[in-house]
């Protein structure tokens, strides 16, 4: 199993992932996409957005202010219920969920072994003395404090004056920006039911807990979508709010598979009556076996008509739809398929990662699906030395990088050249030799032919430059490298 150190430093040494403000010592539980998560990164959100707006007839766009009115978040049930309960340690002074205290290891001073300390499992019983956790799980001294509730919103100020008047909130959930703009939408794009909204932005959450890597961060950005339902619609003799609630579980867990994330590494969990959230009449949660265990990638709740009817009473104007059929106003119900676009980063990675053998050599490589690779093609010469073969190469790279992240690099050997661009997930090397542009001096003319290799079977082929582009797009349209290679001669490796 790939542990989140390992990912942890590939993200560090690669560009992937950087600790936030690094250089002052870094900032808990934020951190910064460097050249090759940025890419990472607005490809999972552009393969989201085209699966889930682009190509669906029933889908519509929206971008929404972070900052929104404060009432938003009255009517939403934000100010009263988005709370979690904290406790404090009286000697260490460290802070933690009351709820989740025993989902971690806990620090013991054993009475029966003369005080001796250990670390005992999460939620299990000291096996030397029977006792269970009552103290800090941390320091293992300290007292806790009752729980008392503790709201996850960012609080921030509009203006200079910092006054109770000018309180506004940073988003926790972009949801909110799609429900006050229901009408809008709905007028603008002259829609029926049932259609969706969708929005990728950032949300903040003044997390008790948060770490683990990107897993649960303060700053984070969300892909969410409001996907709007008659409730007096019925399919197959069903509520159609239900009907499309299991589509929409249905659709989102075949998401993942799609981008390589593998079947086995996820289940659904559906939410026990009293984890509810405020708004959700049921909800399940895509789960993903990350390094830390099972936990929650996506969540796929059925709001009801929760949001629209409160901004409604809130606001004082009418968040409806007009059923032509029956003649009458409706308030549509909500599925709200809602995913973590840096969760899905970390399972990606995680899922991607593998260490091989190739030679009796560690070889690492990250088996990106094409679509999320942060480097499309990488261009290699063999010898740097050679200007025509550089100068192919980067004219090369440069014709490539007009349709596909393409990088140029002679800063090692071809063999080590390779395996960079594996550890980085680069689905395609093409490699610029003497073959390709002759030898002047010789009066020996080039065959115009490079070598194209491919990540995950190391296999080479010899194709014309001037089929390069072809062969590209058919191989990110979707074509097996298998299909494509089968119509070109291997390379002399
Ligand atoms: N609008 C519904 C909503 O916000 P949620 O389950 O609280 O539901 C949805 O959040 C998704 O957002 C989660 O499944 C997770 O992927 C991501 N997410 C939530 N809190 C996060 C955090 N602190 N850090 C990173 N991602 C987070």
């Amino acid at each position: 199993m790939t542990t989140m150190d390992t990912i942890v430093s590939l993200c560090k040494r690669r560009g992937f992932v950087f600790q936030s403000s690094e250089i002052y010592g870094g900032i808990a539980s934020c951190w910064d996409y460097g050249p090759l998560g940025v890419e990472l990164k607005n490809n999972v959100k552009r393969v989201w957005w085209r699966d889930n707006v682009t190509l669906r007839a029933d889908m519509v766009g929206l971008d929404a202010a972070i900052l929104m009115h404060p009432a938003v978040w009255k009517a939403s049930g934000h100010l009263d219920h988005f709370t979690d309960p904290m406790v404090d340690c009286k000697a260490c002074r460290r802070r933690f969920r009351a709820d989740t205290l025993d989902e971690q290891p806990w620090t013991h001073y054993c009475p029966a072994t003369k005080g001796n300390k250990f670390e005992v499992a999460a939620g299990e019983p000291c096996r030397h003395c029977g006792a269970r956790r009552t103290l800090c799980p941390e320091c293992g001294k300290g007292e806790l404090t009752a729980p008392r509730q503790f709201n996850l919103m960012f609080k921030t100020f509009m203006g200079p004056v910092e006054e109770d008047a000018t309180v506004t909130y940073l988003r926790p959930e972009t949801a909110q920006g799609i429900f006050v703009n229901f009408d809008n939408v709905l007028q603008a794009m002259r829609l029926k039911l049932p259609f969706g909204v969708a929005q990728i932005g950032k949300a903040f959450r003044n997390e008790i807990t948060p770490g683990n890597f990107i897993f649960r961060t303060h700053e984070f950005e969300q892909m969410e979508i409001e996907f709007f339902v008659n409730p007096a619609d019925t399919l197959d003799g069903r509520p159609a709010d239900e009907v499309w609630h299991e589509r929409w579980i249905e659709e989102r867990f075949a998401w993942y598979p799609r981008y390589g994330i593998r079947r086995e590494h996820l289940r659904l969990r559906e939410h026990e009556k009293e984890e509810l959230a405020h708004y959700a009449k049921r909800t399940a949660d895509i789960e993903y076996k990350f390094p830390i265990g099972w936990s929650e990638l996506e969540g796929i709740a059925n709001r009801t008509d929760f949001d629209l009817k409160q901004h409604a009473r809130a606001s004082g104007k009418a968040l409806t739809y007009f059923d032509e059929e029956r003649k009458t106003h409706v308030v549509p119900y909500v599925i709200e398929p809602s995913a973590g676009a840096d969760r899905s980063v970390l399972a990606f990675l995680v899922d991607a990662y593998r260490e091989e053998e190739v030679r009796g050599e560690k070889r690492v490589v990250l088996r990106f699906h094409p679509d999320l690779a942060p480097i499309k093609i990488a261009v290699l010469p063999l010898l740097k030395k050679r200007p025509e073969i550089v100068a192919t190469a980067r004219e090369l790279r440069a014709r490539l990088a007009r349709r596909w992240m393409s990088v140029y690099d002679d800063t090692a050997a071809i063999g080590r050249l390779y395996r960079r661009q594996d550890e980085v997930g680069t689905p395609y090397c093409v490699t610029v030799d003497v073959q390709t542009v002759g030898d002047a001096e010789k009066g020996e003319a080039g065959d115009r032919k490079v070598t194209i290799r491919e990540r995950d079977s190391m296999e080479q082929i010899r194709v014309p430059i001037e089929e390069l582009s072809g062969v590209f797009g058919e191989m990110f349209d979707g074509a097996a490298w298998r299909t494509v290679a089968g119509r070109y001669p291997p390379a002399k490796g």
